[in-house]
């Protein structure tokens, strides 16, 4: 017989911890003059569990034009995209109603202001955000010191002003910017795409090694399927416009953040992982193309004809 005695455990129950993110039945159409509104993304249904001490990395990969961007920007709470069309989006438990510090963005182009140094805008979000956060002055400058060489920048480019650094170099300030407010959630927007392959490899070896000092659900939108599998826990696919996701893939490599990401993605089990993943989003753009219903993450396949009529 059980105890009539309650336990610590059953008297105070530790509570639940809500998702970092969902979604319910989430689309979101634009008005267009004259014409019936468009819609963008459609049936989004998703969850991002709160995992104590780490964070999800998650990656978006789909055609252009599919709402990626879309996904993001209701997410980071834009007026221009919440409320949603239907459905709601909720961030640790709460709808969204707006942007927040604890939602961090970072964009492909213009991710820094002209008119700052290098440490003015490292230090950016952390002055305005300050006082709510309780932090000093001189714990900002020191925040943004350790940030600048968190990102592998050098003490002398903090005097720095943006149109003197290279393309890599001005990501790591915006990236440092965003991580400095340490965010719940990092939402970032093909950030690399605007890079040139060496660079951006040493941009996603970056990523990797802030990972342990990130504890953060990250988010980003790719172009590259390679990147995706090779940054990410779960890759979603989204289907061609109205967007929805169709595929989730999470049976893919961790990377290792000893081994720089040139060497770890020549190896013949990522080779695979982007194979698959390649043709999903292939089967998916012509099940489009020729007018049937995209598959769905649960496998229900629907439309694909079998691959003996393909
Ligand atoms: N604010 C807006 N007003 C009207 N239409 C919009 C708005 N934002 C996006 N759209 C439209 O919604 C669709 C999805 O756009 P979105 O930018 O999310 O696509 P994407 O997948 O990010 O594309 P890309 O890979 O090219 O960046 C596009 O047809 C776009 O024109
Ligand atoms: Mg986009």
């Amino acid at each position: 017989m059980s105890s009539p005695i309650a336990t610590p455990d059953s008297r105070n129950p530790r509570p639940a911890r809500p998702p970092v993110l969902e979604m319910h039945d989430v689309s979101k159409a634009f008005a267009r003059r004259g014409k019936a509104p468009f819609l963008a993304v459609t049936d989004l249904n998703l969850t991002v569990r709160d995992l104590e001490n780490t964070g999800e990395f998650i990656c978006i990969v789909g055609p252009s034009g599919c709402g990626k961007s879309t996904l993001l920007h209701l997410v980071a709470g834009f007026d221009t995209h919440i409320p949603p069309t239907t459905g709601e989006v909720r961030f640790l438990g709460k709808p969204i109603t707006g942007p927040a510090a604890s939602r961090g963005m970072l964009f492909q182009h213009y991710s820094c202001y002209p008119h700052l140094s290098v440490i003015d805008n490292i230090a950016f979000g952390l002055r305005l955000h300050g006082r709510a956060l309780g932090i000093s002055d001189d714990e900002i400058e020191d925040a943004a010191f350790r940030w600048l060489e968190l990102v592998r920048l050098r003490e002398g480019d903090a005097g720095k002003f943006p149109h003197e650094l290279s393309g890599g170099m001005r990501q790591r300030v915006a990236l440092a910017r965003c991580l400095a407010l340490k965010p719940r959630c990092l939402l970032m927007d093909e950030p690399f795409s605007a890079l040139d392959e060496p660079t951006r490899l040493e941009m996603q070896d970056l990523i990797v090694e802030l990972w342990s000092e990130i504890d953060a659900t990250v988010i980003l939108v790719s172009h590259s399927i390679a990147e995706a599998v090779y940054l990410a826990d779960r890759v979603w696919l989204m289907s061609p416009s109205p967007g929805t996701i169709v595929s989730e893939f999470t049976d893919i490599p961790t990377p290792d953040p000893t081994v720089p990401a040139m060497v770890a993605q020549s190896g013949p089990e990522f080779a695979d992982c982007v194979a698959e993943v390649s043709q999903t989003f292939y089967d998916v753009l012509r099940a489009k193309r020729d007018g049937l219903s995209p598959i769905h993450a649960d496998g229900t396949g629907k439309g694909l004809p079998a691959e003996d009529e393909a």
